[in-house]
């Protein structure tokens, strides 16, 4: 049986044992064969925003044999999944800003029985504001490295509360009480881009300012984890 990598092993880590799951964004449709195959969920359903990808998902659910438990949906975000065919939502691979618009046109998901499982591969500082700003609370949050690439996946709950997001929480989420060698490995790469970042600021103004704090801050907080010994591989 297929397995996922380190990314989406980390996604299916936080769906819950025999939830109903949409996979937005599916492709391949990996996370929810392997959810459904392994026996941690019942069914499941598919949405891409896309043909192409969607025929891709839908060969693959039926090489695996589980097309009665998966369904697929031509969808743009949750536009086309009813609420009641789903209890966790996965929202994989894409940027930070398309996951922020796709939960905010999907009022349904202002429910606390709903969890959402996001995976932000750009603008990760982009979508936590997102979420402390518009009433959604981060229970959890873990990094995991995929072919020495650093990931982190959050599960999230609506709880109507809006929070302020510090520049801190915006980068690095719940990943700075984290501790763990992935979470280090994290914080190293957000510190490497805003090192990056820096570079576009004269040394005094605000912006060098918050950015050269936040830089200290990271690098004690990514001690360790600055060369690439545990991961020979990194690309
Ligand atoms: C990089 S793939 C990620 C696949 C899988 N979720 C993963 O994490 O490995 C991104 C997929 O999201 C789909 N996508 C992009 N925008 C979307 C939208 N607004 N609604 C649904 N799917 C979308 C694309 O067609 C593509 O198949």
């Amino acid at each position: 049986m297929f397995e996922p990598d380190e990314r989406l092993a980390l996604c299916a880590s936080f769906v819950r044992e025999g939830a109903a799951v949409a996979d937005i964004g599916t492709d391949h449709a990996y996370l929810p064969v392997w959810l459904v195959r392994s026996g941690k969920i019942p069914s499941a359903v598919a949405a891409d925003l896309r043909e192409g990808p969607l025929a891709n998902a839908q060969a693959n659910i039926e090489r695996n044999g589980v097309s009665d438990r998966i369904k697929t949906v031509l969808s743009d975000g949750l536009d086309n999944i009813d609420e009641n065919e789903a209890d966790d939502i996965v929202i994989a691979g894409m940027g930070g800003e398309l996951i922020a618009g796709i939960i905010g046109r999907a009022l349904w998901l202002r429910d606390p029985c709903k969890h959402l499982i996001l995976q932000p591969m750009t603008k990760a500082d982009y979508l936590r504001r997102y979420l402390c700003e518009n009433g959604f609370a981060v229970k959890e949050e873990r990094a995991c490295i995929s072919l020495g690439k650093s990931y982190c996946v959050m599960l999230c709950e609506y709880d109507g509360k809006n929070r302020e997001c510090s520049d801190e929480t915006a980068y690095i989420g719940l990943l700075k009480n984290d501790g763990s060698y992935e979470a280090k490995r994290y914080i190293h790469m957000i510190r490497e881009k805003l090192m990056k970042k820096i570079k576009g600021f004269g040394s005094d103004t605000p912006e060098y300012c918050t950015l050269a704090g936040l830089i200290e801050k990271f690098g004690k907080m990514s001690e360790g984890a600055e060369n690439n010994d545990k991961c020979r591989n990194d690309i």
